[in-house]
């Protein structure tokens, strides 16, 4: 579930950097507000943040929002973070104050999600004890304050001050909105999308599969702190940052990759739709058709080789495996069925008939079944919700 960052920036020569921690953090599928101040409005335009954002800048206290009833207000609602960075001694001493005499000060007291203030000034001012209090203060008011760095500053000096690194930034906003890292030192494997048969070099066969819920289970693994490795089938989905990411055609490539990276995977879910025919014989040459109406093209499909059956073989002590079961009847029993010739440890199962379950759709209705017959059936919910259930049930299970 994309969470929304909402990323206060006040004047210091510091703020142009932030347009870097903007188009990371989009990058990264997090939806961004900025406010700017009067001052950071002088540093860099609100124009710059926009366009990188994609959403309207807040400058003013005063302006009138077609998003919000009341602007102030209506945004520190939606916001599931607020940064200030870089923060100047000015908005410090009015955030431990209350004063709220502008449009990021008065955010910063109608908001109740968590705060990081990212302050950036000359070493002088930032060593001064009224901003040292003042940062104390805020600190005991329960916001997080990421010290800046040492180093030579933009008005000549040197000393503490300088902006720190924006992955440093980056990664600070990563550990208040996943605080889980319950996966960390876990590699995990998920395979995504349809896999795809050539008929000749022009035609395939694929199917319905793309991508959503493997990309997914991608995603949140990686927010858990799991190393993750994404073996993507045809998908338009973008892989997300920090994932190990293959591109792979067919069922047996997809297998072959699976099977040389299975190894040291603690973790491997079976989420793609591969299919389960290919072509005999592939055409050398584009298949022309004939030029009458009745014509007809008889295909020879064989099988492809089972992915999770494969990998189920190999399977070592310890390794976990999930899979999926994509049915339109007999839901559970075809499930049962497919956990144990696959060897998993659970399967998710889901009828893609359902409304809201399925292919291409960002919501999913499923039923996990383990091993020793436990089963429990979960409401309609995101496919990211879906992934964090299942990487849930993978946690339980390595603990025991
Ligand atoms: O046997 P069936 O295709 O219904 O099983 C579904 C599960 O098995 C899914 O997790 C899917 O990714 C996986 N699968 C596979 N190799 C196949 C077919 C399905 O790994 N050839």
């Amino acid at each position: 579930m994309p969470k929304t960052i909402g990323i206060g920036i006040t004047g210091g020569i510091a703020a142009y950097k932030i347009t870097d921690l903007v188009s990371k953090l989009k990058k990264n599928d997090y939806e961004v507000i900025v406010l700017m101040t009067e001052g950071a409005a002088r540093f860099i335009t609100p124009l710059t943040l926009k366009t990188i954002s994609g959403r309207e800048v807040l400058t003013d206290l005063w302006q009138d929002s077609p998003e919000w009833k009341v602007q102030h207000i209506g945004m520190a609602e939606e916001i599931d973070l607020l940064v200030v960075a870089p923060a100047t001694a000015n908005i410090i001493g009015k955030m431990a104050n209350g004063i709220a005499d502008d449009l990021l000060s008065t955010v910063y007291l109608a908001n109740t999600a968590p705060v990081i203030i990212v302050p950036a000034m000359n070493s002088n001012m930032y060593q001064k004890p009224v901003v040292q209090e003042n940062l104390n203060r805020l600190k005991s008011h329960g916001c997080t304050i990421i010290a800046p760095e040492c180093g030579e500053l933009a008005c000549g000096a040197s000393g503490p001050g300088r902006l720190p690194d924006i992955e440093v930034i980056y990664q600070a906003i990563v550990d208040k909105m996943h605080p889980k890292q319950d996966l960390k030192g876990k590699k995990l494997m998920v395979n995504a999308g349809t896999t795809c048969e050539d008929i000749d070099p022009v035609r395939f066969i694929a199917n319905r599969g793309t991508g959503k819920m493997g990309f997914a289970i991608a995603e949140a693994a990686r927010n858990r702190g799991a190393e993750v490795v994404l073996i993507a089938g045809k998908s338009s989905l973008e892989a997300p940052e920090g994932v190990e990411f293959h591109t792979v055609w067919g069922a047996e490539e997809m297998c072959a990759r699976m099977l040389e990276i299975q190894t040291d995977c603690d973790i491997i879910i079976g989420a793609a739709a591969v299919g389960d025919f290919q072509i005999a014989a592939i055409a050398q040459q584009k298949l022309k058709k004939k030029d009458n109406e009745t014509q007809q093209l008889i295909l020879e499909l064989v099988g492809t080789p089972d992915i999770l059956k494969e990998l189920g073989k190999k399977k070592r002590t310890g390794q976990i495996m999930v899979g999926f079961a994509a049915e339109t009847e007999n839901v559970l029993e075809n499930a049962r069925k497919k956990l144990k010739s696959k060897n998993l440890d659970f399967i998710v199962a889901n009828d893609v008939t359902m409304e809201g379950a399925g292919f291409a759709t960002d919501t999913n209705i499923v039923t996990f079944i383990d091993k020793n017959g436990g089963i429990a059936a979960l409401p309609q919910m995101t496919k990211y919700h879906v992934a964090e259930a299942i990487l849930d049930r993978i946690v339980d299970l390595i603990k025991k």
